[in-house]
């Protein structure tokens, strides 16, 4: 079929790695699409730290890239909310499909892309932004569709786990613990959203937003960080044969801010759990989520949840999707018909 072009904005940890299986399995994803997937171009700040990538794709103009007749789908890993937002809408509303792993964004502003999307029948997909390699966007937006969900709660940020796993295992300081997950790529480029809560805290909404049908954003999130957990909080959970994790938790709960029958409660706090329990042997960069639903009953998600190439893996199954949809003339299911579920208001626990 006629090659799907595709603009990648952004090559840091994750780029990079999206451009190395892109073109290492470049054939292998021309069979399964039914078209071959070429590289349009790729937006970055500094050209001259990319020496790896041919001169002829790069550009520091990314709205200049979106803005190609020869462009079909627009690959965000630039991360934070400006200029993401502005690219992204432009993206969209141009027809041409998106595929991000900006939690922040979408946590902030998902419902404006996902109208933007809907009203030009572009696609917006974003299992990356959550759980890294994990597949859980698809399962709670398109597998459990037809389900009742009550509750969606895990581990979901894998620089903290990772600081904790660290801490608890070798009584490792904090400090170095973190300096450990940036150096591998775990890290936010502002550690800061990592270790106060806040990734966890947009992923949180994230998830809430699917699994209920509703707009939770993060400000919606109560949010509390690891910065607080010290070595004798460790060791006074292991006394009690109890571990702590960085918990986000995502619920329907009786009750609401009007009187509503049901609402939804959102929330991330450090979370002592018995040693026995499945989330406490989640180490290092791993996340794992639990989600209920009322016919499926419990179901486990478990893998790494930070990385280049885990990340990059959900990108490229997204990429994937859209390429497919676009081969077909289809599209992924619509989200800005959501019906709403009013939302707890953050700290009503
Ligand atoms: N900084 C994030 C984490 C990356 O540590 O989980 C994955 O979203």
């Amino acid at each position: 079929g006629t090659p799907i072009r595709v603009a990648l904005l952004g090559c840091g940890t994750v780029g990079g790695e999206v451009v190395r299986l892109l073109n290492e399995q470049a054939d292998e994803l021309a069979a399964r699409i039914g078209a071959p997937v070429e590289l349009a171009g790729v937006a970055v700040r500094r050209p001259h730290k990319h020496p790896e990538l041919p001169e002829g794709l790069l550009t520091t103009d990314a709205a200049a890239l979106i803005g190609r007749t020869d462009v079909d789908v627009v690959v965000e890993v630039i991360g934070g909310i400006e200029p993401a937002r502005t690219l992204l809408l432009e993206a969209l509303k141009s027809g041409k499909s998106v595929v991000t792993a900006n939690k922040m964004l979408l946590a902030e502003d998902g419902a404006t892309l996902a109208e933007a999307a809907d009203a030009s029948g572009a696609d917006l997909y974003y299992e990356a932004s959550v759980a890294g390699a994990i597949p859980l966007l698809r399962p709670l937006r398109e597998s459990l569709a037809g389900d009742r969900i009550t509750r969606v709660a895990g581990i979901v940020n894998g620089t903290t786990n990772f600081i904790l796993s660290a801490m608890t295992a070798s009584g490792a300081g904090y400090a170095d613990a973190l300096e450990e997950a940036t150096r591998l790529g775990y890290a936010e480029a502002d550690p800061s959203a990592d270790v106060d809560g806040y990734d966890a805290a947009s992923k949180a909404a994230i998830l809430a937003s699917l699994a209920f049908h509703t707009r939770v954003t993060a400000a919606d999130v109560h949010c509390e960080g690891i910065r607080g957990v010290t070595a004798a909080d460790i060791a006074a959970a292991a006394a009690l044969d109890c571990t702590i994790k960085l918990l986000a938790i995502c619920e329907r709960v009786p009750g609401g801010p009007q009187g509503d029958p049901e609402s939804v409660s959102a929330r991330v706090y450090p979370a002592i759990i018995p040693r026995s329990h499945p989330l406490a042997a989640v180490d290092g960069a791993f996340n794992a989520v639990f989600v209920e639903a009322e016919a499926a009953g419990q179901l486990m998600f478990y893998g790494q949840g930070a990385g280049g190439a885990p990340t990059a893996s959900a990108v490229l199954g997204d990429l994937v999707a859209v390429a497919r949809n676009l081969v077909v003339g289809g599209r992924g299911p619509r989200e800005s018909s959501y019906a709403s579920l009013p939302v707890r208001p953050m700290g009503a626990v």
